[in-house]
């Protein structure tokens, strides 16, 4: 990933912004966290996955905290904040703004060291406007952010970058976009990391896993640590996998409440098919469920492409991840 680790170090370095993008498991956060870790500067990482799933500022703030006590020059810095708030007090301001002051008084303490806001589409679900507080954070604090997401989409369509009506609209931000491995890299990667634990696997399991988990990181990673051990076949491992992938998919279609049926007949069809028109999948749904609108269909291929779950190529839409594909056959 050294195109990328150079790109990121040039994001920071210069800029103040650096949006890391790319797929699950396409390797984004062990890219932020070996930079960091690398370049030694002072960091205090936040995974909003492990925010409640309608968030609020005050969630935000008690996992920024959480991350800060984890850390030596963290723990000093919260109770430095704690005991100027013990002497000034907040006496008769309103909970909420109460809140926001806390987020504020700690985000102006980390001054002089990079935020690391991953999976940031998912402070989108909240009625406050976290999109204004990095705008915030942008203009007034000295503070470095690296802001990443696996479902690209939601995550632009969160920041709103190139929208003029958003807080953020016109922040220079370099965007570091990863992608797969390409098949040599992938190759080179399976082997050394089977030279490095003394294993030889046949070459032609190799060539399978390469066809089967493509050139994502995170599921060659995956398929080599029990092929490390011995044991499971690559056909074995693959369907683990794919369990796994159904699983996430089933968890973020709960999102759509009683429209989920209709993600999942989309994407029925468009796994079946291989590839699938707008047409196609529209005649795939409406097979099952009865007549949708168009817009209708429109909207769900756009959440899905936005979730990462889908990509389009040209003008036919696909599963992005070969390794879903394979589950959704098998088990949506
Ligand atoms: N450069 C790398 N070298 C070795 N292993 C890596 C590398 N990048 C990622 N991995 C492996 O792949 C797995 C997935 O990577 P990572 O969690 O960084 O991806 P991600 O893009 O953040 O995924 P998600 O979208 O699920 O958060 C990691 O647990 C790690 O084991
Ligand atoms: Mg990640």
């Amino acid at each position: 990933m050294e195109a990328e680790w150079n790109a990121l170090n040039r994001a920071i370095e210069r800029g103040k912004m650096a949006v890391v993008t790319g797929l699950r498991r396409y390797g984004k956060t062990s890219l932020i966290m070996t930079y960091l870790n690398e370049s030694k500067v002072k960091y205090v990482y936040i995974d909003c996955r492990l925010l409640p799933p309608t968030v609020s500022l005050s969630s935000f703030e008690s996992l920024l905290e959480e991350e800060l006590a984890k850390i030596r020059w963290g723990r000093n810095l919260l109770e430095n904040i704690r005991s100027v708030e013990l002497q000034f007090g907040g006496i008769g301001v309103r909970a909420a703004k109460k809140s926001e002051a806390n987020v504020l008084r700690v985000l102006k303490a980390l001054e002089g060291s990079v935020l690391v806001v991953d999976e940031a589409q998912v402070l989108r679900m909240s009625a406050y406007r976290f999109d204004s507080l990095l705008a915030y954070m942008f203009d007034n604090l000295d503070v470095k952010m690296i802001i990443s997401g696996s479902e690209v989409g939601l995550l632009y369509r969160f920041l709103r970058l190139e929208d003029p009506e958003a807080p953020l609209y016109g922040r220079a931000y370099s965007e570091v976009r990863m992608g797969p491995l390409a098949r040599e890299k992938a190759r080179e990667f399976l082997v050394r990391g089977f030279e490095q634990n003394h294993v030889k696997l046949d070459e032609q399991a190799i060539e399978d896993a390469l066809e089967k988990f493509d050139g994502v990181i995170g599921w060659l990673t995956y398929f080599g640590c029990p092929a490390t051990v011995g044991g499971a076949s690559v056909e074995k491992i693959y369907d683990m996998a794919s369990a796994l992938a159904v699983n996430e998919l089933k968890k973020a279609l709960k999102l759509y409440a009683n429209g989920e049926p209709r993600y999942r007949e989309a994407l029925k069809t468009i796994a079946t098919l291989g590839s699938a028109s707008w047409s196609e999948v529209k005649r795939g749904v409406e097979a099952r469920l009865g007549s949708i609108t168009d817009s209708a269909v429109s909207n769900v291929l756009k959440n899905l492409v936005d979730s990462g779950f889908v990509k389009k190529d040209t003008d036919k839409y696909v599963i992005a991840d070969p390794v879903l594909r394979h589950g959704v056959l098998a088990r949506l």
